[in-house]
């Protein structure tokens, strides 16, 4: 007699005419009778704040201390992010571009060299043009990191020899 809950169950079971993949439920933007505005898309109630895009807000408007080792992780990050288009040199001639990507302009440009850091930042956070974003790839503390290689980068090609610490000049000028 213990079978007969087992097939009653089977019956009920297999009854049952709705399929996995068809539920009576609603996708997003439809509308439905039973919601305020008949909204499926509710708005979210007052006072909610997204946590994650706050925080990667506030990172990104502060700007960091410039230390030597904010630059040796932005190095990094721009040689692992960047440079397959950009080259390790800022030239804009990295392998990728070498087989075809289009190319970026080269960091050099007065343009770039007097564009301030927002620009920089928005690049990165939104994608510019040909290149797509580096926003989930890129947390935003790195982001000033690797602006920070950026500028050292462009630094690097108009500094006067006058400007060097002593012993870096006498290297320059080949004195011992
Ligand atoms: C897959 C190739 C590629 C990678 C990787 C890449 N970029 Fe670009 N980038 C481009 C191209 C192409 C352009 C030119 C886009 C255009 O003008 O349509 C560009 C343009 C730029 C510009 C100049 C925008 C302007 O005002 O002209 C900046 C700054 C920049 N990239 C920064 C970065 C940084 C920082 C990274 C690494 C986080 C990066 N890019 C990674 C391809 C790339």
């Amino acid at each position: 007699m213990r079978a007969v809950p087992v097939l009653l169950a089977l019956i009920l079971l297999t009854a049952c005419g709705q399929r996995m993949t068809e539920q009576p439920n609603r996708r997003a933007f439809e509308t439905d009778e039973r919601l305020p505005d008949r909204r499926v898309n509710q708005p979210p109630p007052d006072g909610s704040v997204a946590r994650d895009e706050l925080a990667a807000e506030q990172a990104l408007a502060t700007r960091p201390r410039m230390t030597a080792a904010l630059l040796a992780r932005g190095r990094e990050r721009f040689e692992i992010n960047c440079a397959p288009c950009h080259a390790r040199t800022g030239e804009g001639d990295g392998m990728i571009v070498q087989r075809g990507f289009p190319h970026p302009p080269s960091y050099f440009e007065q343009r770039l060299v007097d564009a301030p850091d927002r620009h920089f930042l928005d690049v990165m956070t939104n994608g510019y043009g040909a290149m797509y974003s580096y926003a989930a790839r890129v947390a935003p503390a790195d982001r000033w990191a690797i602006l920070a290689y950026i500028r050292a980068l462009q630094l690097s090609r108009r500094v006067a020899a006058a400007d060097l610490p002593n012993d870096l000049r006498a290297k320059l000028e080949g004195s011992p």
